[in-house]
């Protein structure tokens, strides 16, 4: 029998030019940038046009991206009423952000035109508008009237502008704008994958992101800042609560996890072996904003629980070679602008959109159908037994 390839581990799918992952050095390359050349620098806006173009934009040419993406962030009326609806029936933010963002192909212009700078303008005008789908939804959601862009500020910035009606600090504006240029593209990842699987049968950009937003979801993939948060905040309690320290909390509680068969959120990886190093841009990100705002407790104590799990994982768990993934320093940095648990995951697609966009693209141009095979190993020789002479 043909060998199965589980997972699809390790099966290479494509040459691509976007981003190379190598998972025993913990290096990752952004268009040709090591993360760290990159991702503190960039404006997202740029990191956008790289990935696009191959190249950086020069300063004219940022300023016509940045133009077309200011007059696409206005969502229209139709993209405000399903969120409405989803805000009303209190539907995860994920899904507001999958619904909203299957409404924008309303207002294609040429919905059966395929050429590249057609797809490229559809690329364009969906990450101009998911961050007004994400805010306009959650302000919904919590009772709010949403906020108008503001265009005199750039992308990430208006981000956190349409979510609290204020002006960002600058610290926490490049912050976020670090955090979206980290996360933008990561080799063939599950929602990667899909949406090349989904333009590789010559659909459309919009049902690539749409599927791609569906598979970020799950917390085995985007899904695990949230609860990564938690159980440092879970964390502190107990010290609260015992007056042991949060070394000893964070050590009982992994043992307690792993005992169960559960997954400590925020650790292990497909392919990186040794340390994320989108973690460590991250989690200088974060040690940064901490210290600037003064409020160092809660770095601190994340620190301290980091090196805690992945000696106990390592003990428990030995040659599995766990360490902390992206996820971990991502819910410390986005709680540290002021972001909501809730909106973790939908900010990380809010990035990836970059990154699907220019996978779909690369894709079109390869111009393959992706279809893998499955070994069967249901019954076989089955005979057809009319309805009333099958046993109850
Ligand atoms: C990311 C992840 C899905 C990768 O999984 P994978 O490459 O398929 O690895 P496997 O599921 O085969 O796990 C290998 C072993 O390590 C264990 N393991 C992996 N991640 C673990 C974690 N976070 N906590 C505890 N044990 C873990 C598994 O239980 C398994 O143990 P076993 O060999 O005794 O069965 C996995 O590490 C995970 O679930 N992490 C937590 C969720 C998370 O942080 N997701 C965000 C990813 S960026």
């Amino acid at each position: 029998m043909a060998k199965i390839a589980r997972g699809l581990a390790g099966v290479i799918l494509t040459e691509t030019r976007l981003s190379r992952v190598d998972g025993e050095a913990g290096e990752l390359v952004i268009g040709g940038f090591l993360l760290d050349d990159l991702a503190p620098f960039a404006l997202f806006e740029e990191a956008l046009f790289l990935l696009w173009n191959d190249r950086l934009p020069n300063a004219s040419e940022l300023s016509t991206l940045r133009e077309q993406m200011v007059s696409a962030r206005t969502i229209h009326g139709i993209t405000r009423t399903v969120l409405e609806k989803a805000a009303e029936r209190n539907l995860p933010p994920m899904d507001a952000l999958r619904i909203g963002v299957d409404t924008l192909s309303l207002q294609d212009a040429d919905p059966y035109d395929n050429t590249r700078a057609t797809n490229l303008r559809r690329a364009i005008a969906i990450a101009a508008a998911a961050p007004t789908i994400v805010a306009t939804f959650w302000r919904l959601h919590e009772g709010k009237q949403p906020v108008e862009p503001d265009e005199a500020l750039n992308h990430a910035a208006n981000y956190l502008y349409m979510l609290t009606g204020e002006k960002p600090h600058p610290d926490a504006e490049r912050g976020v704008e670090t955090y979206l240029n980290t996360v933008i593209d990561h080799g063939m990842n599950a929602s990667t994958f899909t949406a090349r699987v989904i333009i590789s049968t010559q659909s459309d950009m919009y049902s690539a992101i749409v599927g791609a937003i569906g598979a970020l979801k799950g917390p085995l993939h985007g899904g695990a800042p949230g609860p990564a948060l938690d159980m440092v905040f879970d964390l502190q309690k107990r010290v609260a609560e015992s007056g042991n320290s949060i070394s000893q909390e964070a050590d009982a509680y992994v043992r307690q996890v792993v005992q169960a068969d559960g997954r400590i959120m925020g650790f292990g990886h497909r392919v990186y072996k040794v340390r994320d190093p989108r973690a460590d841009v991250l989690g200088r990100a974060a040690e940064k904003l901490f210290m600037g705002a003064g409020d160092t407790q809660l770095y601190e104590d994340a620190r301290r629980v980091e090196k805690v799990v992945i000696q106990v994982l390592e003990e428990l768990k030995p040659g599995r070679k766990l360490q902390t993934n992206v996820e971990f320093y991502t819910a410390l940095l986005l709680h540290g602008v002021g972001l909501p648990t809730k909106l973790f995951s939908p900010t990380f697609a809010i990035s990836r959109i970059g990154g699907w966009s220019a996978n779909v693209l690369e894709q079109i141009d390869e111009g393959n159908l992706i279809r893998p095979r499955a070994a069967y190993s249901g019954e076989l020789g089955r005979k057809w037994v009319p309805i009333e002479e099958r046993a109850d």
